[in-house]
């Protein structure tokens, strides 16, 4: 038993006398008020008797008050005989002259004036109490007249009731102690239920939370609590305790391996450990890595713009394998054979792409409709309105049912780790371990996850998260998502949440959720120029866009809306307004890839950026020099990576970002280590780059602040800033984003639940 300790003694003795306090006060003034009833009651009593009394002597009285003084006086006294509590009586003439009184009254006789002259002042009875030497007496003075109704005189009854005021006092006594008792009783009560119900629970609850902190415990938060509320925030507190502490330990494991660092070779050797023996790799997402298109009559092969594909084709370089992917290039077809596959990269073949053909109702409904006006929407806080179509889900579910068909042709008879991709596939888990249970299936979560509250909208939530629940890792970019992917699933399905353990068991499946960072690879393994001829290729892209010799800011984005670029324009907008020094200085190329654009709302998006970007160089540009060049088109890898090694300043100002690559890409690009980096605190990638300028996208004067302050910022700082990031992106490389995942997959093998 917890030892109670002088605070908490003292907090809950304050609460139980607090509490007998009023409950005394209240219970003091009842009694009081009950003993004033019964003293007035026994007054009254004690006043009818003095009124009969007089009714019995007023004749005997009225006679002698006819006869002169000495003679009254005389006849009176056999009548003033006191008994009991009565101490007698007192005769006056209406003038207030005594007549004759019992010996007891003698003596305060004087006294009786009040009341007397009361009496002859208003011709009825008159009660008045005094007091005479301590002791209290009640004179009760009644007028007495003859025949014909004119005042003779007063007779005064007088009587002790000192015996009222003993009986009120001993009943007031009596209270008193009952109250003390119930003031006791309360007390201890009050003490002993707030210890047992709130002090003793929050005194281990903090003792718990103390060796947590410092002695990393394994068990469960301490049973009891006094909310609910309480013992499911514990449960999540000790979770992302432990989520963070394994971080921290492995980001020391990596700091004390520095020198390994993974590259594509350890990563091969990695994944044929983590698959096992004769087990294949097979990627699925609805985006291929590469795209045919016909283009001036020829087939060509371009590499579609997004994080996904930017990050997984080096791994399935590095691995091998097989990419199930949807066909969407008009050339896809002619490019591939009878079953939709073939090797890529096409100039350096290293894994299958396997394509999926999707007829244009399915693309509309699966793709555009239920994937990009749906769920996209909903995943992410740019305030655009998700769209849910009946016949976009029934879309969504046939597309979902045809990759699961093409990945189970894949594997055939064979076993196989298969990493399903992001949000277009979210029923694909359940689909494949439905038919092969055997299965190793992951399924890694490319966009934000939003809070329980906003994912309910959407109306195949359930059907949604039981697809995905079909899979055996779950992985985010944050730990965040985890957390509100599984607060989504608690109050969603019935299902059994692990908080310690980061898992769900849902219909005896158990899926673990865990966050993984994804990356990028080193510049110096892609097919990208490098020295002279890079510095040739940058001098073409000036002189071709006009680019002279001003301070060049780079964006690169597919153009969506969530990417912030309204708010990114405008802040250099807002920048060139209060700096005008720059104007002619500073330019900022925007190199915006066409998206989704069958979607009206993109279509209206690159239309209104054009706009904007318009009117801010109609504002300022002169001469051949204009600050913004909004560049819409397929840019390619060898145009990204220029425009981003010339660059000495990158913007990313996502309104929300699972990550956001091209952060992770220029900070790549940095060989010299010149760059400065403006980075959203909405995309993930904030939590990594810490020593990014951050800024809130929404806040055009504090981002126009931070272009400035880039701007001019010294040397020395950006060589700093830039080389923590430049090592960090180095060492956390998608090399190693994939081994992690993998391994952490194969760890699920024969998992039992709650492990
Ligand atoms: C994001 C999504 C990916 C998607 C990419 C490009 O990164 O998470 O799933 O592939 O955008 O979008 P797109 O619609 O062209 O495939």
């Amino acid at each position: 038993m917890a030892r109670i300790r002088r605070p908490q003694l003292a907090r809950s003795l304050r609460l139980g006398f607090l509490i007998a306090a009023i409950i005394g006060v209240a219970t003091g003034f009842l009694a009081w008020h009950q003993v004033e009833q019964e003293r007035r009651t026994d007054l009254d009593d004690v006043n009818r008797r003095a009124q009969a009394l007089a009714q019995q002597l007023s004749a005997a009285v009225g006679n002698a008050l006819a006869l002169p003084d000495p003679a009254a006086s005389a006849a009176l006294r056999p009548h003033l005989d006191s008994y009991r509590t009565l101490l007698g009586y007192a005769v006056f003439r209406p003038d207030g002259h005594l007549v004759a009184a019992s010996e007891a009254v003698q003596d305060f006789a004087d006294r009786l004036a009040p009341v007397l002259l009361r009496a002859v002042y208003l011709g009825a009875d008159a009660v008045r109490l005094i007091r005479f030497q301590g002791t209290p007496i009640e004179a009760v003075a009644v007028p007495l007249k003859n025949q014909r109704g004119l005042l003779q005189g007063v007779l005064v009854v007088a009587q002790d009731v000192s015996f009222i005021d003993d009986r009120a006092t001993g009943r007031l006594v009596q209270f008193g102690f009952w109250i003390l008792i119930l003031t006791l009783l309360t007390v201890t009560l009050v003490v002993g239920a707030t210890w047992l119900t709130y002090e003793r629970p929050l005194h281990k609850l903090a003792d718990w939370m103390r060796r947590l902190r410092t002695e990393n415990v394994g068990e469960a938060p301490p049973p009891g609590l006094p909310s609910e509320m309480l013992v499911s925030e514990t449960g999540r507190l000790a979770a992302s305790f432990r989520a963070a502490r394994s971080t921290g330990q492995r980001l020391s494991q990596v700091a004390m391996h520095a020198e390994q660092v993974w590259t594509r070779d350890r990563l091969r050797v990695h994944a044929i450990a983590a698959l096992g023996e004769g087990r294949q790799l097979i990627v699925v997402s609805n985006r291929e890595p590469y795209m045919h298109q016909m283009r001036d009559g020829k087939v060509q092969a371009i590499v579609p713009a997004g994080g996904l594909v930017t990050a997984l084709d080096p791994v399935l370089q590095a691995c091998g394998g097989v990419w199930v992917a949807h066909g969407a290039g008009d050339a896809d077809r002619q490019a591939a054979d009878g079953s939709g596959r073939l090797m890529v990269p096409p100039d350096d073949a290293r894994y299958t792409l396997r394509r999926v053909w999707l007829t244009r109702e399915e693309e509309q409904g699966y793709y555009y409709g239920f994937s990009n006006e749906g769920i996209w929407p909903l995943c992410h806080l740019a305030h655009e309105r998700p769209v849910f179509r009946a016949l976009d889900w029934e879309a969504y579910r046939q597309a979902n049912l045809r990759f699961a068909e093409t990945v189970l042709d894949e594997i055939g008879d064979g076993s196989a780790v298969v990493l399903v991709q992001d949000y277009q596939l979210a029923l694909l888990p359940r689909l494949l371990k439905a038919v092969r249970p055997d299965l190793q299936v992951g399924l890694f979560w490319h966009i934000p996850w939003p809070n329980p509250e906003a994912f309910r909208i959407c109306p195949y939530g359930a059907e949604l998260l039981t697809g995905m629940l079909g899979a055996d890792l779950v992985g985010f970019h944050l730990q965040q998502h985890c957390n509100s992917f599984l607060d989504t699933v608690d109050r969603m399905l019935e299902s059994r949440l692990d908080w310690d353990h980061f898992s769900v068991e849902f219909k005896g499946h158990v899926s673990r959720v865990r966050p993984f960072p994804i990356s990028v690879q080193d510049w110096a393994e892609r097919k990208v120029p490098a020295g002279e001829e890079l510095e040739q290729q940058i001098a073409e892209l000036k002189q071709e866009h006009n680019l002279g010799n001003a301070f060049i800011a780079v964006g690169v984005d597919r153009i969506d809306y969530t990417k912030g670029l309204p708010e990114r324009f405008r802040a250099v907008d807002r920048f060139l307004e209060k700096y005008p020094q720059y104007r002619g200085r500073f330019t900022f190329v925007e190199l915006g890839a066409p998206s989704r654009t069958h979607i009206r709302r993109y279509r209206d998006h690159i239309a209104q950026l054009e706009t904007i970007a318009d009117e801010i160089n109609w504002k300022y540009q002169t001469g051949d020099w204009q600050p913004i060049h909004f560049l819409v088109a397929h840019h390619d890898v060898r145009a990204v990576h220029a425009f981003l090694t010339m660059a000495s300043m990158c913007i990313v100002s996502s309104l929300h970002d699972g990550m956001n690559l091209v952060a992770k890409e220029y900070v790549a690009a940095q060989a010299t280590r010149e760059g400065v980096l403006i980075l959203s605190e909405f995309a993930g990638a904030a939590r990594e780059l810490a020593d990014a300028i951050i800024i809130n996208p929404y806040d055009t004067e504090q981002f126009a602040e931070a272009i400035h302050s880039g701007v001019e910022m010294k040397a020395a700082e950006r060589h700093a800033r830039m080389d923590r990031m430049h090592q960090a992106v180095q060492e956390h490389n998608i090399y190693r984003w994939a081994a992690t995942f993998l391994t952490t997959l194969a760890a699920t093998r024969n998992q039992v639940p709650g492990t």
